[in-house]
């Protein structure tokens, strides 16, 4: 199969999905900020599964990244994500530079609350505007009947589907599960910086979370278990724990013993900082 359509403007991106759109055919969209992974491409397959055409940005987005963190030695590899953007059949790759998608004067911010307080923002307090406010751009550009995120990023799941609602946007949001390795450590571009020691004590992240979760849905003390699971990964080799915490599934808010939980923590290998989240399924009703 020939590659897919490769555009790096706003203007032509325009044109092709209107081409789409007039030959009734249905949209959907996949951002990513490129090192694509296994995990990027089971978006790519779901959606197409949902829709005739799949576009594809790849677009490092430097508002998302606070002055501290790793913008400049972000894998950038274009050739290499082209040719598996090929390989799963996508339509169209929009990979705009950083001058069309922030000209010079660019001076708005898209700020989402409910889900986005807490967890991530204590850390990365700029992050979710970056997100939000490129995530709104891709969707006014490309005008996409539906988008793909992956639960590894869950709170970023959260905070797109807050945006989606309150603006009005028209695009379904699916949410798309972890892809890990045969370990169950969970895919990401950031794996890349990790050497081998390091590469053993990550797989032990998803360990200590999935053994955290059932212990949550027993009945333990939350606060203790969460302490505990700290304590573990830093026994495990991470250098420092950011957070680990239990909160409701759908809206972020604290977590009852009663409802879905999702157990989310954010955690430092030397200096990479690594995300992670499983499901605490809810406990039966009380007699
Ligand atoms: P990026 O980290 O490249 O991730 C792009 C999409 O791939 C996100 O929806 C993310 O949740 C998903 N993803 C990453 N690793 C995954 C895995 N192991 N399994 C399943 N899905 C996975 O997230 C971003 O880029 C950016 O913040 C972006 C939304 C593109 C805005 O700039």
């Amino acid at each position: 199969m020939s590659g897919p359509i490769v555009v790096e403007s706003v203007a032509a991106l325009r044109a092709q999905i209107g081409d789409w759109r007039r030959a009734g055919l249905k949209i959907a969209m996949v951002p990513t900020m490129g090192a694509l992974h296994d995990g990027h491409i089971s978006l790519v397959r779901i959606a197409l599964e949902k829709a005739e055409r799949c576009v594809v940005s790849v677009f490092v987005n430097p508002t998302q990244f606070a002055p501290t963190e790793d913008l400049d030695k972000y894998p950038r590899q274009l050739a290499r994500d082209l040719d598996q953007l090929r390989e799963a059949g996508v339509h169209l790759a929009f990979t705009p530079g950083v001058a069309e998608m922030y000209p010079a004067g660019f001076a708005t911010k898209i700020s989402v609350g409910g889900p986005s307080s807490g967890l991530e923002t204590d850390f990365r307090p700029a992050f979710f505007d970056g997100v939000a406010t490129v995530v709104a751009k891709l969707f006014l550009q490309a005008a996409p009947d539906c988008a793909v995120f992956g639960e590894k990023d869950y709170q970023q799941l959260c905070v797109v589907r807050q945006l989606c609602r309150d603006l009005d946007l028209p695009v379904e949001i699916v949410g798309a599960p972890t892809v890990r390795d045969s370990h169950g450590l969970a895919m990401s571009s950031r794996n890349a910086y990790l050497g081998a020691a390091e590469l053993e004590i990550a797989r032990k992240f998803n360990v200590v979370l999935r053994q955290t979760a059932a212990e949550l849905a027993s009945g333990a003390d939350q606060a203790r278990a969460v302490n505990a699971a700290a304590e573990a990964l830093v026994s495990a080799g991470f250098r420092k724990v950011d957070y680990v915490a239990a909160r409701e599934a759908a809206a972020l808010a604290p977590w009852r013993r009663d409802r879905d939980g999702r157990l989310l923590a954010a955690a430092w290998l030397g200096t990479t900082r690594l995300i992670d989240n499983v499901e605490i399924p809810a406990a039966p009703p009380a007699l």
